[in-house]
């Protein structure tokens, strides 16, 4: 039934549904559900674009930069990092699988939070999947800059001073400016990005799939040139920082260094919110998830065995945190002596080739890094401006927030406020504090996905689910607690960032979104969202909206 007249951020094609539950602000799930049935997408997705998909969001940063930082904390154990924090994603991506085929709408854990547990959590992990995407393109910005200032050097043998590419140190003693000031290609990077989404660029199904060739095959490259040169002498000691770090560390060792690596399979759940446009989903979105995670599982494997094997994991002192001060000043000292060791380079993959008198290689790895980098920076700021869109629309942001531009049709205030501080971020921040903080983020979002498919199991059992979780009452438990697991044995800082940043929201939940949210005022909305969103309405970039007339 139609609703007259009631005004609000994104009411206006609302219909009353059903009263939501309003003691825990509950979307009913059949509202959410009629916003999916209303903005019909045409499903052409397929198994293999899915996996494109996921493997395009997924491959980036993290193996091309942030595998020096793993070297550091686990030293060659970090074969076993990949594997423990690639298995805890393949049981949160079941879970996202359930609810994904089941609520293919987007917003991804936020919207599913929402429908299941109620406004406050959803709020929390919207808030949380801020960390998430924008700390993110802050990351893979300042991992593209190490690539990029690589390639000049390579190229021209000029370099500009380090004090203009690389941040400050952070510690809790003190910011150490001694070796970094401002990572000025970062900024470029991330303003440039932030420029083409304001505009509205989007990128096509074809120019993912060429991007995905691309990495695949720099990878390849390497794999294929270091694995035949590897010597198992380098894998010794293999665990030298142990399973969970010295004794008073945190965020070292194997464990460790899996918390951290984590933010190299972040991005599969772009392969949930394209659950509405996808063929069979029940099959199709659960192959796309899983495999595309089997596939770079895969491959970051055998890249970090041929790291290993052809140059060592080269720890400097044990115990020292990647990004520390006392990094940076172990890494300017061996510097000094004409040393660089795969811990201190920021271009990881090209430094081993390097090493190993494969120069024109190197170069091919950072020419495929400098181009495919840029399109995992679009793809988490996208995915930001999404959420705040559809949080904009939910009443708990400020309307003002989602306006789209008269021309170009794109939320140009929420891009360019974004993009502003994904900037500042990427600048002033080193790569690894900046993935650790994105994880901090996309844990307690995982974690909260792996909670609402049992609450719903439990409150719901009846409702038609396209893919249902094997084993789930074992499934999800164990990802709740894998996710906890790799929480915990984050760098404190990054663990702290979490609940600072959660109460920063909560003020911000108290003083707008509780008044302010359509929930909360007894409103359920059923958006026609083609009609509400801007013109980049779906991040699966890759098939128009097909409106189904009511
Ligand atoms: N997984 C993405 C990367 O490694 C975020 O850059």
């Amino acid at each position: 039934m139609p609703h007259p007249g009631l005004g609000g951020a994104g009411a206006r094609d609302f219909a009353v549904f059903e009263r939501p539950d309003m003691r825990h602000r509950i979307k009913p799930l059949d509202a959410v559900l009629e916003t999916a049935r209303k903005h019909s997408l045409e499903r052409s997705l397929g198994p293999v674009q899915l996996m494109l998909l996921g493997v395009g969001a997924i491959i980036g940063t993290g193996i091309f930069v942030l595998t020096a930082a793993a070297a550091q904390k686990a030293g060659p154990g970090m074969i076993w990092s990949f594997v423990i924090a690639g298995g805890v994603c393949a049981l949160a991506a079941l879970c996202y699988s359930e609810l994904a085929s089941m609520v293919p709408v987007s917003g991804s854990a936020y919207t599913y939070t929402y429908a299941v547990v109620g406004e406050l959590l959803a709020w929390t992990v919207g808030w949380a999947l801020i960390l998430e995407y924008a700390v993110a393109a802050s990351a893979v910005s300042v991992g593209w800059s190490g690539y990029f200032m690589g390639l000049i050097e390579s190229w021209t043998g000029l370099s500009l001073p380090q004090q203009l590419t690389a941040g400050p140190a952070w510690s809790f003693s003190g910011v150490d400016f001694s070796h970094g000031v401002v990572n000025l290609p970062a900024i470029v990077v991330a303003l440039s990005v932030t420029g083409l989404l304001v505009v509205g660029t989007k990128e096509s199904a074809m120019f993912n799939a060429v991007l995905v060739v691309v990495k695949v095959t720099a990878l390849t490259l390497f794999i294929a040139l270091t694995l035949p040169a590897g010597d198992s002498a380098h894998f010794q000691p293999f665990a030298p920082n142990g399973w969970f770090g010295p004794e008073g560390t945190s965020g070292l060792g194997i464990v460790g260094a899996a918390a951290s690596i984590f933010f190299a399979y972040v991005g599969f759940d772009a392969v949930s919110t394209a659950a509405e446009e996808t063929r069979n989903p029940q099959r199709n979105v659960p192959i796309g998830l899983i495999g595309s995670l089997a596939i770079c599982t895969v491959f970051y494997l055998l890249v970090t065995i041929g790291a290993i094997g052809t140059i060592g994991a080269q720890p400097t002192a044990l115990g020292v945190q990647p990004g520390s001060a006392e990094f940076a000043r172990e890494c300017a000292a061996l510097a000094a002596r004409g040393e660089t060791p795969l811990v201190c380079s920021d271009e990881a993959l090209a430094h081993v080739l390097r090493a190993i008198n494969e120069s024109w290689a190197g170069d091919l790895v950072g020419i495929a890094a400098n181009i495919a980098l840029p399109s995992v920076i679009l793809m988490m700021l996208y995915g930001q401006t999404r959420i705040f869109f559809v949080m904009a629309r939910d009443g708990l942001l400020p309307e003002r927030l989602a306006r789209v531009h008269p021309k170009w049709k794109t939320p140009h205030v929420v891009t360019i406020l974004t993009g502003f501080f994904v900037a500042i971020a990427a600048a002033l921040l080193p790569v690894g504090k900046l993935a650790d903080i994105s994880n901090s983020g996309t844990l307690f979002a995982f974690f909260m996905v792996s909670i609402a498919v049992l609450v719903l199991r439990r409150r719901d059992p009846d409702r038609h689910r396209p893919f249902r979780v094997p084993m789930v009452w074992i499934i999800a438990p164990l990802a709740a607690v894998g996710c906890v697991a790799l929480f915990v044995n984050l760098p404190f800082e990054a663990m702290l960032v979490l609940p600072i940043w959660g109460v920063i929201g909560l003020v911000a939940y108290a003083l707008f979104g509780y008044r302010n949210s359509h929930v909360g005022r007894g409103l359920t909305e059923v958006h026609e969202l083609d009609r509400d969103a801007p013109d980049q309405p779906v991040p699966p970039i890759f098939s128009q909206p097909q409106t189904t007339e009511e």
